[in-house]
């Protein structure tokens, strides 16, 4: 890509987080790219000379390359799906402005670049021409900042500009485990004081909320928020201190456990998160949250299930309800992470064996035969179909039938019985 680059004149770097979480170790499999030049013309040329794709947006100068299938393997040869395409951006450059620009001048737009970020510990870059290839270049002492887990702005305004940046210093702060900087902090503090957050949409803290709740442990996070200043902002129907942190705490857990036996299945955890941070709040307050933030149908829907879902659990870790069928009859259209937080709010060990095998059964139960069947057995075709079929669900799921002839078997004797 460097060499590329280089043939057009253009410099090219890799900058932010890609830089950041390399200095850090830390796996970043979101490659941002800029070029002190065309990045659409850059990528053109790439497509041209070694393959793949381009998807272009030609009025934000920003170009994706969807890498051919050769380099892929080459570079990640277990295709493990993580990195599939690279984007580049053009830089904001003088250069474009002023024509005849001298290459000094060239040179300084990444440097205007990297100055229009949130933090220092993202304005890294790396450059990528062959002659100068892996040099490190740092104007705003980046390098300095993540050896000392320091979170810092560029400039006083930043927060004014930009306050969800508030969001992410915390974000940051907590999955580096680094400090915000005390001058950095007063800025942050001091936007929020001034009230800025309601100068963002909802829908843009919303994004924010979910990154945090998307991180690997956001719990240090939620108390980072209370602290600062920030979380009466967002949520202030919420008392952190009263959240059940037995309950959230255990959400990896659960995860690993749908990781392994859920794993066609997509979860949002974020949600899980919400529902628990949500879960002892008044119908009013739900609703006055979900209006303000716009929630779509699917999270008001997993956001209301949730009290049929501790109703359904604490009746499993009473013995009352534990065969599958039964369980069923409570979960059977409860969403992926309603499920989950059914497990989370189970509190016994049988409870938790009953509600698992349910859920076990519940993917892998299928009745075999069907409607067809059903007429080749000589039934006249009515409502009569989905009760047999519905009760040969039941059957199965409880393990009381496994095969398509037990099936058949079954619906001979409802005949035979005159059940149906
Ligand atoms: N950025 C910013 N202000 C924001 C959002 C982003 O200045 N409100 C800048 C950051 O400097 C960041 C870059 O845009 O490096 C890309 O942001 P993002 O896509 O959020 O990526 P990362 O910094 O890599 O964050 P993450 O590791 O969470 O993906």
């Amino acid at each position: 890509t460097g060499a590329v680059a280089h043939e057009l004149g253009y410099p090219l770097y890799a900058v932010g987080g890609f830089v950041r979480d390399l200095l850090l170790s830390q796996p970043n499999f979101d490659v941002d790219l800029v070029v002190e030049g065309d990045a659409i013309r850059l990528t053109q040329e790439l497509v041209r000379q070694i393959g793949g794709r381009l998807r272009s947006h030609r009025r934000f100068g920003t170009a994706k390359w969807i890498l051919p299938d050769e380099l892929l393997k080459a570079v990640q040869p277990e295709d493990n799906g993580l990195l599939d395409s690279l984007d580049f951006v053009t830089a904001r450059t003088e250069f474009y402005e002023h024509p005849t620009a001298l290459p000094t001048v060239e040179r300084s737009s990444i440097k205007q670049d990297l100055h229009r970020r949130d933090f220092t510990i993202n304005t890294l870059a790396v450059h990528l021409n062959p002659d100068c290839f892996g040099q490190l270049i740092d104007y705003f002492g980046g390098r300095q900042d993540i050896d000392n887990g320091k979170i810092r702005i560029l400039y006083n305004l930043s927060f004014v500009e930009d306050p969800t940046r508030i969001l992410r210093a915390i974000r940051f702060e907590q999955r580096y485990n680094f400090k915000i900087e005390p001058d950095t902090l007063r800025f942050a503090q001091d936007a929020i004081a001034r009230r800025l957050l309601r100068k963002l949409s909802y829908k843009r803290i919303l994004q924010e909320l979910i990154l945090i709740l998307n991180e690997r442990n956001p719990l240090p996070a939620l108390t980072r928020m209370g602290e600062i200043g920030v979380w009466q902002h967002i949520l202030p129907e919420v008392d952190l201190d009263g959240l059940n942190y037995i309950r959230l705490k255990r959400i990896p857990i659960v995860n690993g456990w749908a990781l392994e036996h859920f794993y066609l299945r997509e979860i949002k955890t974020w949600l899980i998160y919400l529902v628990i941070i949500m879960e002892n709040l008044t119908a009013e307050s739900i609703s006055a949250i979900s209006a303000r933030y716009k929630f779509d149908k699917y999270i008001v829907r997993v956001i209301e299930e949730a009290d049929l879902a501790r109703q359904l659990a604490a009746s499993i870790d009473s013995g009352d309800c534990t065969e599958n069928s039964e369980i069923d009859a409570g979960a059977s259209h409860f969403c992926n992470e309603t499920l989950l937080y059914l497990l989370l709010c189970i509190n016994s060990e049988n409870g938790w064996q009953y509600a698992t095998a349910y859920l076990q059964a519940k993917d892998m139960v299928k009745v075999e035969i069907d409607g067809h069947d059903l007429k080749a057995l000589g039934i006249k075709p009515g409502p009569v179909y989905s009760k047999i079929l519905n009760e040969l669900y039941r059957m199965k799921l409880n393990g009381a039938i496994t095969s398509r002839e037990e099936e058949t078997a079954l619906v001979h004797k409802f005949l035979k019985e005159g059940i149906f």
